[in-house]
């Protein structure tokens, strides 16, 4: 069977691993982040079954076929409609061109063959596809899958959010982490290093009281058009936060230092600008107010290539939690986000 796997640019090499212990395969195509290849075992379902860390995605692959320069969408449309793809589902078309050595961009490719299958009696649609139909270009090489569009959306359930532009980037981050990790939202969240307010803007939205820790100033205008109140304490004031919480939807505590933190908590989340280890080392303080069935979320933010140790490395500095998961999101290539949950530490 063959599949196109892609995985983030700085992570080649742990997606390489990761690959392996995933299936035997041979590699038949490649081109940076993208490796085409012939696999034992069906990738694209076990990636669905269990989201890998450095893998993006895993694409079954139905038809693959040369394109000729001199009949470039001919071609590339023959291979198309030979992958077998039903003329009865409504699709979607995506195409990934990665290294293209032609005039067509992606988009120009999308319109070409949707409008051409319309032609020929498909059914073509932007709204509520069934099917994906993905046309990925490699080194003059055509590589046609489809999948169901819904079973997508649950791996990459920001596709629409991302389209639309109606989220941050920053944002992304934080919804994809939440939706992969299945975290149970509601209750009371710290986000450390919450400035300028993307992630504790969507936390509140999400439903959570919403404690924000950051010396920096938040982007107070974004968060009331979003009709969140918020108020500014300095980390004095920290012992009036247990009725502080029910009043306004954000407090925003003005501080870069350990608060001693007087309510428990459902979940933290950490996206400080600090190196890991020291980002680490603050967060594993927190571990005892988090409730014991609470979350963690952490971004580290890889400065080198060795990005096992990093994370090990992280890890190592929080004993009092545990590791449930690790994972490269679509929308922070250079980082990889922590799902950790307390030891034993936390309160009942
Ligand atoms: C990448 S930004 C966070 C973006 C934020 N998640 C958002 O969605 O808007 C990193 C932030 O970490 C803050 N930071 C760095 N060290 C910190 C510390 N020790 N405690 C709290 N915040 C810290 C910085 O001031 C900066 O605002």
């Amino acid at each position: 069977m063959l599949f196109v796997v892609t995985f983030a640019n700085s992570f080649e090499k742990s997606s390489v691993s990761e690959l392996k212990s995933m299936c035997s395969f041979s590699v038949i195509d490649s081109y940076r982040n993208t490796l085409i290849i012939d696999s034992d075992k069906d990738i694209s379902e076990l990636v669905l079954q269990k989201p890998p860390t450095f893998i993006q995605s895993a694409f079954r692959v139905y038809n693959n076929g040369k394109i000729y320069t001199n009949r470039y969408l001919d071609s590339l449309y023959e291979c198309v409609t030979h992958s077998g793809v039903s003329k009865d589902k409504a699709l979607i078309i995506e195409c990934c061109d990665i290294n293209s050595k032609t005039e067509y961009s992606a988009k120009d490719i999308e319109v070409y063959v949707g409008l051409k299958l319309e032609d020929d009696g498909y059914l073509v649609t932007m709204r509520d596809p069934t099917l994906l139909l993905y046309i990925i270009l490699v080194n003059m090489n055509c590589y046609v899958g489809y999948t169901n569009y819904r079973e997508k959306l649950k791996v990459d359930p920001l596709r629409h959010d991302r389209l639309n532009h109606k989220v941050s980037r920053s944002e992304l981050k934080l919804r994809q982490a939440i939706d992969q990790f299945n975290i149970k939202t509601g209750g009371i969240a710290m986000d450390i290093g919450a400035a300028p307010g993307g992630w504790s803007r969507l936390l509140a939205k999400r439903g959570y009281r919403v404690v924000s820790i950051d010396w920096a100033e938040m982007d107070s205008k974004r968060l009331s058009e979003s009709g969140l109140s918020v108020k500014v304490i300095g980390k004095d004031d920290i012992n009036g936060i247990g009725d502080l919480i029910y009043k306004y939807d954000i407090i925003h505590v003005k501080t870069n230092g350990y608060l001693n933190f007087p309510i428990h908590i459902n979940l933290i989340t950490n996206d400080t600008n600090m190196h890991p280890h020291e980002s680490a080392k603050l967060l594993n303080r927190y571990a005892n107010i988090l409730n014991k069935d609470g979350d963690a979320i952490m971004t580290v933010k890889c400065v080198s290539r060795n990005v096992d140790n990093f994370i090990k490395e992280a890890v190592e500095r929080m004993p009092d939690f545990e590791l449930i998961a690790a994972k490269v999101l679509p929308s922070n290539r250079q980082e990889v986000t922590l799902h950790l949950k307390p030891n034993n530490s936390g309160v009942p």
